[in-house]
């Protein structure tokens, strides 16, 4: 792992015990209790799952995950964080519920397993983590079956453009490009899941535009199906996310993608 992704897996073994404690994001007691927290975005988008085989590419500690195998499927999680990836498997043991949870940066994990998938799917904060997304959508792509499709439901973009100064509501006086694909660096991580939570580690995250992930996924063999963009986040989770330029400015939040492999 180069040192920017090795700084990342140390920040999220740190978030990964924080989430582990429950939260509004994270109801993890909701969740042993047999609740599904899926959201219904992701859930009448993907469609039916029954005996499919699905990849969640950067599962976190598996829940998401193992909520589609309550809904029938047959799943297999990948995240690059050590304590992601055992909490998950202990979850799924508490839970009795079967999966494979596999440790690996997403951006190597071509090839790893010999096995294909009906559905890869990845979720809210997924991508801002990655740093070559021509690289990650052929991985991918990689583990489709023919016809089987990649689902990406996260942050739009314009939303992480415009979140990268928090402070800055005259856009005359903004300062970022949305061309800006450079690594940004920013020490003191926060955490989504807990507004207190300062961190003393040092965070990486990547910019993508909606055209990159659009042309990588269509480099990458893949036909776009959909590509829906939302003025907010229709989801419990992230709910208070930060309106930059005021509540009754419109623009994307959120978007969700689904793209068929073509060929194989
Ligand atoms: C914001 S979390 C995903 C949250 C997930 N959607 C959920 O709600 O549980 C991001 C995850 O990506 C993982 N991650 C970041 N970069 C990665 C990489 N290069 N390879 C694999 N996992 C990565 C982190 O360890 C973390 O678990």
């Amino acid at each position: 792992m180069n040192e920017q992704v090795e700084t990342n897996r140390k920040l999220w073994n740190e978030l990964t015990e924080a989430h582990l404690k429950g939260s509004e994001v994270y109801p993890i007691e909701d969740f042993k209790n047999g609740k599904n927290i899926l959201n219904d975005i992701e859930i009448e988008e993907v469609g039916n799952v029954k005996n499919k085989k699905l990849l969640h590419l950067q599962c976190h500690f598996g829940m998401d995950t193992l909520c589609w195998a309550r809904l029938g499927a047959k799943v297999t999680g990948v995240d690059m964080s050590d304590n992601a990836i055992l909490a998950a498997r202990k979850l799924a043991k508490e839970v009795n519920i079967p999966a494979t949870f596999i440790r690996e940066n997403v951006l190597n994990f071509s090839g790893k397993i010999n096995e294909k998938f009906d559905i890869v799917f990845a979720s809210y904060g997924a991508l801002y983590w990655i740093s070559d997304i021509k690289k990650w959508c052929k991985v991918a792509s990689s583990y489709l079956n023919k016809n089987g499709f990649l689902y990406i439901v996260d942050g739009h973009p314009f939303y992480h453009w415009l979140n990268r100064d928090e402070t800055e509501t005259d856009l005359s006086k903004y300062e970022y490009s949305y061309f800006d694909r450079t690594a940004q660096k920013y020490e003191n991580a926060t955490d989504y899941a807990d507004e207190s939570f300062i961190s003393e580690m040092t965070e990486y995250g990547w910019h993508f535009t909606v055209g990159d992930l659009i042309n990588a996924s269509i480099e990458a063999g893949l036909n776009i199906n959909f590509f829906n963009e939302f003025p907010s986040f229709k989801i419990k989770k992230y709910g208070n996310a930060w309106r930059p330029i005021g509540e009754n400015v419109n623009f994307p939040v959120m978007f969700s993608m689904k793209a068929t492999k073509n060929e194989y």
